[in-house]
């Protein structure tokens, strides 16, 4: 593959997986113990905000247990030394962050921060008073301290930063690549990024498990695991760019 002018990446739950972070729909998998409807959607928060708060505290505090992965590594690497890029993860973790990438929209929200619920502000909320799964938390921005909701999108919720995503795939050309890695193509907008990619004319490129929904979006697809697959893959595209710069 020659050099790109451009790369746009997407990332889900596979991503992590091999850091000890549950995928959704694979066994035992996030959604094979909760029904989605009870603790990720806005209905639920307003029906039962405890059990919501206790899901969403337990994945905030398993946070502090677990570590970027050679995938997440991968990926920062080819953002440093690549073309410019733009990484865009639908998972809520921050293992891509501390793995060292720096332009990371993070387009379902954040488990590390919590969203006021009168404001909208968001703020980082990691200490150890705000991650007791019986207690809420109040916000720092109101003149009465509000209720504090986890800053997760939920189902029904617009996801976050998506012009700066249609923005990104519009720009994208003949040559540019896009690498989609660890997701299952089931949730919209995230399962059409790569058709769209295509369609501008990018080459696009899957790193997964297993084959996804829209597997046949992809133009190269490398089955397996991503913290094997994706950092050979990765030392191969950034050597053959930079024989390529070597030999102009
Ligand atoms: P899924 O759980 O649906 O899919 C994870 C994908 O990763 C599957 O295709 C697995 O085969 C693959 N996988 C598992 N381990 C892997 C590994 N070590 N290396 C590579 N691939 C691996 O998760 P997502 O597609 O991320 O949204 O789910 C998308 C959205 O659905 C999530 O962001 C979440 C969920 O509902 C919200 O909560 C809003």
């Amino acid at each position: 593959m020659k050099r790109p002018a451009r790369v746009l990446i997407l990332t889900g739950a596979g991503v992590s997986a091999e850091s000890g972070v549950p995928t959704f729909r694979d066994v035992d998998g996030l959604w094979e113990g909760h029904r989605v409807e009870d603790v990720a959607t806005p209905s639920a928060w307003v029906r039962d905000s405890e059990t919501v708060w206790r899901f969403y505290t337990l994945r905030r505090r398993a946070l502090l247990s677990v570590e970027p992965n050679a995938a997440h590594r991968a990926i920062a690497r080819l953002q440093a030394e690549g073309p410019p890029s733009l990484l865009v993860s639908q998972n809520v973790d921050d293992l891509h962050q501390r793995a060292g990438s720096e332009a990371v929209l993070s387009m379902h929200g954040q488990l590390r921060s919590l969203r006021c619920e009168a404001s909208g502000r968001c703020e980082d909320r990691m200490a150890d008073e705000d991650l007791d799964e019986h207690r809420f938390v109040w916000c720092s921005c109101c003149a009465t301290a509000s209720r504090m909701r986890p800053d997760i999108v939920w189902f029904g919720e617009m996801p976050m930063g998506m012009a700066t995503i249609a923005g990104w795939i519009d720009a994208l050309r003949e040559g540019d690549l896009c690498l989609v890695v660890g997701t299952s193509g089931h949730v919209h907008p995230a399962a059409g990024i790569a058709q769209q990619a295509r369609r501008s004319g990018a080459t696009t490129a899957l790193v997964n498990l297993d084959a996804p929904l829209n597997v046949d979006d992809f133009d190269e697809v490398h089955l397996g695991p991503a913290g094997s697959v994706l950092p050979m893959l990765v030392d191969g595209w950034l050597q053959a760019w930079s024989d390529e710069g070597a030999s102009v």
